[in-house]
């Protein structure tokens, strides 16, 4: 089962909850790949891989497709493990974005799908952190996942930009991958005493947009989370935060 956590939106929660659904996954026993799409690389970071050497990173993955290496290697040579059992993690690279430009006028987009396909074998679980952009990278990733997550902040453009990114991705279905679906809109950094957030999630829904029933609270454990270099499963099991994560875990695992 591979997943992709994106919205063009920048500072959602994609990175945060990328790391902490799949740390949640791994310790539930899954063996769970993260991958890290983002030249920001914060998902790296927040794994303590944040200084990956080009060619242990998510970089020469995909810098092997259009230049000469004596040996391609599998993309599972490319994992590595974590501090976390079960959880192993491809990281990123601040160099990525060096070859977008190639990789995208040579048509690679459709390599990553087939790592994916490799690393399927080999996972349980993959989430993949992308760019806050439709890029060549996150549009590679949504042509090689099964369902894509959008996190959502629950601010005023939250809705706005939902429509066009919903667009996009059913252009993504229609024309490279029809299994793609969304799995769930998350609602992040949700403060259950304030008008506006409750307004906008009671907006979405109406919409039909599929809000996954577990909001996720506002709290500066999170920045905390961040800054210890440590999953919240990990750093904070009992708090509210981390148990607003795993009720969306658990919902999305019900399905
Ligand atoms: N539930 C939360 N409560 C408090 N702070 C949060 C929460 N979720 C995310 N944040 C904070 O918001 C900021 C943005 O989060 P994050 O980096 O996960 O978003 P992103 O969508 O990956 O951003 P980008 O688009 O830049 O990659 C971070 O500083 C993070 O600590
Ligand atoms: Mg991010």
């Amino acid at each position: 089962m591979i997943r992709a956590l994106f919205n063009k939106k920048g500072g959602v929660g994609k990175s945060s909850l990328t790391v902490n659904l799949a740390a949640i996954s791994a310790q539930r026993g899954l063996k769970t790949l993260v991958l890290d799409l983002d030249t920001q690389c914060n998902a790296s970071r927040y794994l303590g891989k944040e200084n990956a050497e080009k060619d242990s990173s998510v970089f020469e993955l995909f810098d092997q497709t259009i230049t000469f290496h004596l040996r391609k290697k599998p993309a599972i040579e490319y994992c590595q493990p974590t501090d976390y059992e079960n959880l192993h993690m491809i990281p990123g690279s601040a160099q990525l974005g060096d070859i977008e430009s190639e990789l995208s006028s040579r048509h690679k987009i459709y390599k990553l799908k087939e790592a994916l396909e490799q690393l399927n074998e080999d996972y349980d679980r993959i989430y993949i952190d992308t760019p806050p952009a439709l890029n060549f990278f996150s549009l590679s990733a949504l042509i090689g996942v099964d369902t894509v997550l959008i996190p959502v902040d629950c601010d005023d453009f939250a809705i706005q930009g939902l429509k066009s990114l919903q667009q996009q991705i059913a252009e993504i279905t229609e024309d490279h991958n029809e299994k793609l679906k969304i799995e769930g809109i998350i609602a992040n950094q949700y403060m259950a005493n304030a008008k506006l957030p409750s307004r906008i999630v009671d907006e979405l829904i109406s919409e039909g947009y599929p809000v996954i029933p577990h909001y996720i609270s506002q709290s500066v454990k999170m920045r905390e989370s961040h800054q210890e270099q440590k999953p919240l499963i990990h750093l904070a099991p009992g708090h509210k935060l981390t148990k607003s994560i795993i009720a969306v875990h658990d919902e999305i695992e019900a399905d």
